[in-house]
């Protein structure tokens, strides 16, 4: 059922790169609800992965860029005005990626380029963006921004490595930048903690599966899944959240504000080594 909630509203979404992509389900629910918007990736993901396919679903274009260049930025900005006919009111910023994590490097053994380049992919390029988009005064009065993060920022999962950092960087910049945007625009900048969920960079982390399932015994109401991801991205890019701002915002099934719960203890064995959930995985 669609409310069309972002009737006449145009956008970017970055980070679509196959069916199980949170920025995948998000392109179609915004669509649903009556958005446009143009799709975005890096040139090598746009021919490897399905995009294209994508933009066939929802009659977008596709626009490479490389989040981390301000060139590409810039370009993306001023072509998605172009072709949408006007400022936008929503942007969508579902990009992250570290090399230690996919090297399943351990977080003492960390390789600092890989580090900064995490760094500059999974937060930095939100300043970038921000910073181009009020260059070129892109975004239109209360414009609506949403990147994701994980708790992984507040809390230790060891095998989440520089992600950590990264997140924690991200959730700063939410906050610095929708200070500023806020005031002087009054574009709103907010990030969403999703629960873990099987996309591509999410199964790249070491014992994903494990703590996929920790997770949705942990939460009263289980993992939010990738679709509740999507409808709750709309809330916020719709008139309804337009004084919600610098905010990190959990959608996780209640697992940020859960200490123990009866699910978990039950599946605890003392003395065993396996809890909870083991395929086998390291
Ligand atoms: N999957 C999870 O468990 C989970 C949980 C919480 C938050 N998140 C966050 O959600 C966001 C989306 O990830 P996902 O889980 O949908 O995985 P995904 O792999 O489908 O998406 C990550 C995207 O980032 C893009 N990307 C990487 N480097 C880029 C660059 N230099 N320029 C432009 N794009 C680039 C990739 O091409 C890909 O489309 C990420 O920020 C991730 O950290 C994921």
């Amino acid at each position: 059922m669609s409310n069309q909630l972002l009737k006449g509203k145009r956008g970017i979404i970055f980070g679509a790169l196959n069916e199980s992509s949170l920025a995948w389900d998000a392109a179609k629910e915004v669509k649903k609800e009556g958005g446009s918007f143009v799709l975005s990736n890096t040139a090598l993901a746009i021919r490897f992965g399905k995009v294209n396919q994508l933009s066939e679903e929802c009659n977008s274009k596709v626009i490479a860029a490389d989040v981390t260049s301000i060139d590409d930025l810039s370009n993306l900005l001023n072509q998605a005005m172009e072709i949408l006919g006007g400022k936008l009111d929503f942007i969508l910023h579902s990009v992250g990626m570290s090399r230690n994590v996919v090297k399943k490097r351990e977080y003492y053994d960390l390789d600092y380029n890989d580090f900064i380049e995490a760094l500059d992919i999974s937060a930095l390029s939100l300043h970038k963006l921000l910073q181009s988009a009020m260059k070129l005064d892109a975004l239109n009065e209360y414009a609506s921004v949403v990147t994701l993060s994980y708790i992984g920022a507040q809390r230790v999962f060891f095998t989440y490595s520089d992600m950590s950092q990264a997140k924690a960087m991200l959730e700063s910049i939410v906050r610095s930048f929708g200070y500023h945007y806020g005031s002087q625009k009054k574009v709103r900048i907010n990030s969403v903690s999703q629960s873990p969920t099987r996309t591509t960079a999410g199964k790249g982390i070491r014992g994903f599966d494990s703590f996929y399932h920790f997770a949705d015994k942990m939460s009263p109401l289980g993992n939010a899944s990738s679709n509740d991801c999507a409808k709750f991205i709309i809330t916020l890019f719709s008139d309804y959240t337009r004084m919600v701002t610098m905010q990190t915002i959990y959608h996780d099934g209640g697992f940020s504000s859960t200490g123990i719960s009866k699910e978990v203890l039950s599946n605890y064995r003392p003395g065993c080594t396996c809890f909870v959930h083991d395929q086998g995985e390291e």
